[in-house]
């Protein structure tokens, strides 16, 4: 590639995610709760998940929230409880990661796939109503995702998903705290809001968890018996549930994270308008406009719309297909951490070619899974991670 231009700010490593950064600033609130969960011996369900389910419940707005072991069973939990099953179609994007598509098909159900919108990379209505057409009574549920932290369109999805008198799962696995346009936590609009605790996650655990929310009394308690081998009362089995539940340590923990998420999201964001506003002035646009259009070629995460909440759980900018490795590779020449978030789009995938998808049908989630790359956003970047990570952005573009 053509040499990058000479670096203007102090070169410094910058990870994708640094978690021991976030660690350090909890340490004194962590080791005491570490303690106090081995002292007690008491290591699965109990107190302190009760406490969290409880926590997680109220911050998302709902009435009930369940822990289970990770966001990919959380799905499958919700699918269960509404009766998915083999012979079931039920619709998600094909932009996503693997889980949503993956806990489908573990239940015997087909995943139906539907392309993303080009701006934000959440589900493509126009792409739902379609599938639709082709697969009609066979839906039995959406599963619309909050990719990134930012809200799906929620009003069109339901509003669909009435219209045809199915359920809304929504896979907020990315998106805890995100609001919608009317300032409504997402994972309570749907029947059933799904969330994983992966490290890398807003809020992330010290290893898997995650969690469904419902404002449905019923729904939570089956939920809390498929989790638990649908077992109730104990050893008495009316249906094969999974092992799937939270242990205390990562409750304790996942509750003393709690009381930082907001800060920590807001942290995003603002490194997300530093971002943005340094690579507007270099002249990139959102990415409303294809890279197609030509100008300079990068584009930022399109603005969540007025009154919503994005929380950046990935900031992902796209430059031109042809000339992403090279970016990524003078970024990595810097040390800046970067990921491809996603290269292969679901419906491309070879576990899923029985389903008979060929390239170009879903033409924004191929192009955005060759154009994309996400950047460090995480909340502890150092004002001089942040330029070292925009000014290298811009040299590498500029270098093309
Ligand atoms: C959109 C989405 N759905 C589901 C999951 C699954 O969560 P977990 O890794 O906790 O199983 C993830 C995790 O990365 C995700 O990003």
């Amino acid at each position: 590639m053509t040499a990058t231009a000479a670096p203007s700010a102090t070169e410094i490593a910058v990870p994708l995610l640094d978690l021991k950064a976030q660690y350090a600033t909890i340490r004194a609130e962590i080791e005491p709760i570490l303690r106090e969960v081995c002292e007690s011996q008491y290591f699965i369900g109990g107190p302190k998940v009760e406490a969290l389910e409880r926590e997680v419940a109220a911050y998302c707005s709902t009435q009930f929230a369940v822990g289970c072991a990770n966001g990919s069973d959380a799905i499958l939990i919700a699918l269960q409880a509404l009766d998915i099953g083999a012979g079931d179609a039920v619709i998600c994007p094909s932009y996503t990661f693997f889980a949503t598509a993956g806990s489908i098909h573990r239940l015997g159900a087909k995943p139906v796939f539907v392309d993303c919108d080009p701006a934000t990379y959440n589900i493509c209505p126009e792409s739902t109503r379609a599938a639709f057409r082709c697969h009609g009574a066979k839906v039995k549920a959406i599963v619309p995702v909050h990719l990134f932290g930012q809200a799906a369109d929620l009003d069109t999805i339901l509003g669909i998903a009435k219209e045809h008198g199915v359920p809304v799962i929504e896979d907020a696995a990315q998106a805890i705290g995100t609001e919608d346009a009317h300032g409504t936590r997402v994972g309570s609009r749907g029947v059933i809001g799904t969330f994983s605790f992966f490290p890398s996650k807003n809020l992330g655990g010290f290893g898997d968890g995650g969690i469904v929310t419902t404002n449905d009394a019923k729904l939570a308690d089956r939920m809390r018996r498929l989790r638990n081998h649908g077992m109730e009362p104990k050893y008495y089995h009316d249906e094969v549930g999974l092992n799937s539940r939270l242990d205390a340590l990562q409750a304790a923990i996942l509750s003393v994270k709690l009381r930082h998420l907001d800060a920590w999201s807001a942290g995003r964001q603002k490194n997300a308008a530093y971002y943005d506003r340094r690579f507007a002035e270099a002249g990139a646009t959102t990415s409303a406009t294809p890279i197609s259009a030509g100008g300079f070629a990068l584009r930022t995460p399109h603005p969540a719309p007025k009154g919503s909440r994005h929380i950046y759980n990935q900031y992902v900018i796209r430059v031109p297909a042809a000339m992403r490795d090279r970016v990524r590779d003078a970024l990595g020449k810097r040390k800046v951490g970067t990921e491809i978030y996603y290269p292969v789009p679901l419906h491309l995938q070879k576990c899923f070619a029985s389903l008979g998808y060929r390239e170009g049908t879903f033409p924004h989630s191929e192009l955005a899974a060759k154009e994309s790359i996400a950047l460090p956003i995480y909340a502890d970047l150092t004002p001089a991670q942040l330029d070292w990570v925009a000014t290298s952005v811009i040299d590498a573009v500029r270098a093309g």
